[in-house]
Order: C-alpha cells, then structure tokens, then sequence
C-alpha cells in the first residue's frame, strides 16, 4: 500500500513539474513569437519586448560581434572597424531592421542577399577595381587628391592649385565622386563614406593614413550570420546595436 502511495505521489510531483516546464517553454515561446512578429524597428518603442530584446542582445553581441567590433562597439580606426555608438554609418539608415539585414547576410560576406555593391578601388595597382575601368594615380596625382580631402575635412596649410587639381580630379577621372558622391558627401546605398565629417573608417585622417587608403583599396568583411545565429537572436542583436546609437528616426 505504502509503496502504491508514494508511487502516485512521485507520479503526480511529475505531472506537476512537466506542466510548470510546458507553460514555461510555453511563455518564452509566446515572447519569442511577439519579437520575431513585430516590426523590428518598433521594438525599442515597445516596453515589454525593449528589455528582453536588450538583455539577450547583449549577450549575442557578446559572443558574437565583440571580438571584432569590441566590447562597447566603438570598432577601431587601426582595423577599419566603424564605431556603431556614433551618427555615421556605412549602409542604410542604421534602423534596426537594416542592422538585422547586416548581420544575417553581412557585408561582402559571400551571401548573395548582403551588401557588395562597391569596394574602394587601390589606385597604386595597375588594375585598380576588377568591376569597372579605372585609370590608376600617379603619387603626385594621389597627393593632389590627399591634399584635397585634408583641405575639404577644415586643414588649412594646402597649396589652392593642388586642392583645384584634386577637387577636379575627385569629380572627373579618377572616378571618386560616382560612389562618394561629387561633394564627397557619401552614398549609404552601397556604403561609399561620408569624407568629408571628420570621422574615419580607417586611420584619423592623416596625410598618410588617407594615402594608404587610396593607394591600397579597402573592402571591410562582416559576416553573414543566417546559419549560426536564430532568427530571434538575430533580431535581438540588431536591437542591441541599434540602441548603442543615437535615434535616426523620429520615435514611432
Ligand atoms: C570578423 C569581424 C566581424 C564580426 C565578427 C562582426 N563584424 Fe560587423 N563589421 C565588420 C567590419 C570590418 C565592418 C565594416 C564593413 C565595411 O567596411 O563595409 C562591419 C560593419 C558592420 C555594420 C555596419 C556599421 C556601420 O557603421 O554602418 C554593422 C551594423 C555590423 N557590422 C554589425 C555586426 C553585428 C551585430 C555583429 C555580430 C552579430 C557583427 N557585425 C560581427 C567586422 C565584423
Ligand atoms: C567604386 C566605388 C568607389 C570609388 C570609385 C572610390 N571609392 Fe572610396 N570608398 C568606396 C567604398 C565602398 C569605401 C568603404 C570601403 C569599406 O567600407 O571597406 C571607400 C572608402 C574610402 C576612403 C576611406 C574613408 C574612411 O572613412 O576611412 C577614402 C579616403 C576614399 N574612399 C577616398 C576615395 C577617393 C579619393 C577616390 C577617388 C580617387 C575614391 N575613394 C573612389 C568606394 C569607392
């Protein structure tokens, strides 16, 4: 009888323990269901969902981002690694949903969904970009080009006949200002930076820093994380760092 009795009652502590799991996987798989439902880029305006998506995202950046884009996301000028705390960005508006585009399918990543529409040519090759015909730069032609960014970014000092020079070629045969844009300004739809707001990808902005960009090329890689990461978690990173920067758009 005893032994009958206690077997009910471990069977029913079972049945007890088994439901307080199933309503628990229950609840997260709700929660989770809500992220991945609502508009990514009303999440930080949503209270319930803006504190789960901000602690889990942390934890993704953590694991997954940080060894790249360090621990505060503040990148690194000597890798080219942009800041994500700050106004600039490369693609898009940097919403929540253009984050979670780049981390899915990355930047020159091999996906076919991720960003790879220009690289910055390196104008000392002979051959300076594979997809259209660029002539390369000689090293006077490249310190006209330097002198004028200098000049553009507030650097006083410059020779006005190399700044012309640069600013003519900047527009005209060198080709630069068909992805930056003819004020240098930039293009976010196919990341072509801003040159002229004092924030550098790459280096600070010295002469020589400049000169090896244009000499060398550049085509940052962040990779694409549709097979390694959940879908949620995608989502929940790129709410991290998207609450890392100041708003781009209005609050909704
Ligand atoms: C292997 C290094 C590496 C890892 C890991 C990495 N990234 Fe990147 N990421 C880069 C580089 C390099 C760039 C700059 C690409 C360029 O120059 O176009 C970049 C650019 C970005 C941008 C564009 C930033 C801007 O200012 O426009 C976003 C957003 C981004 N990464 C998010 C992430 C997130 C989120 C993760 C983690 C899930 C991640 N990255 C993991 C290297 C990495
Ligand atoms: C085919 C498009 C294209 C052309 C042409 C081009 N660029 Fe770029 N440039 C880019 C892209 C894209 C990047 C960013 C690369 C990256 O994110 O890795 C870049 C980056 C740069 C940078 C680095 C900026 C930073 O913040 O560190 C400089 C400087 C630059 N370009 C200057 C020039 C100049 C000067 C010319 C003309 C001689 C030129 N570019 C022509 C696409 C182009």
């Amino acid at each position: 009888m005893t032994t009958r009795r206690s077997a009910v009652r471990i069977f029913v502590g079972a049945l007890v323990v088994l439901a307080a799991v199933l309503l628990w996987r229950h609840h997260v798989h709700e929660e989770e269901a809500r992220m991945m439902r609502t508009d990514p880029d009303a999440i930080l305006t949503t209270p319930g969902l803006r504190d789960t998506a901000l602690k889990r995202g942390k934890e993704v950046f953590a694991e997954n981002c940080a060894s790249c884009h360090g621990a505060d996301a503040k990148g690194s000028t000597l890798k080219a690694i942009p800041d994500m705390t700050d106004d600039d960005y490369l693609y898009g508006q940097n919403t929540p949903s253009d984050i979670e585009q780049i981390v899915l399918h990355g930047i020159r990543a091999g996906d076919t969904k991720g960003w790879n529409l220009a690289d910055m040519p390196g104008y000392a090759r002979a051959i300076p970009y594979a997809r259209e015909k660029l002539p390369p730069l000689t090293p006077a032609q490249t310190d006209d080009l330097v002198a004028f960014l200098r000049a553009a970014n507030g650097n006083g000092g410059y020779d006005e006949a190399r700044v012309d020079r640069g600013r003519m070629m900047f527009k005209t045969t060198a080709g630069c200002g068909d992805c930056h844009g003819g004020d240098a300004g930039g293009d976010p739809a196919i990341g072509a930076p801003n040159l002229v707001d004092g924030k550098w990808l790459k280096g600070n902005g010295s002469e020589a820093d400049i000169r090896h960009t244009l000499e060398r090329g550049l085509a940052g890689v962040s990779p694409a994380f549709i097979h390694r990461l959940s879908g949620y978690d995608a989502r929940v990173v790129a709410v991290y760092t998207a609450s890392l920067h100041p708003p781009t758009k209005p609050a909704q």
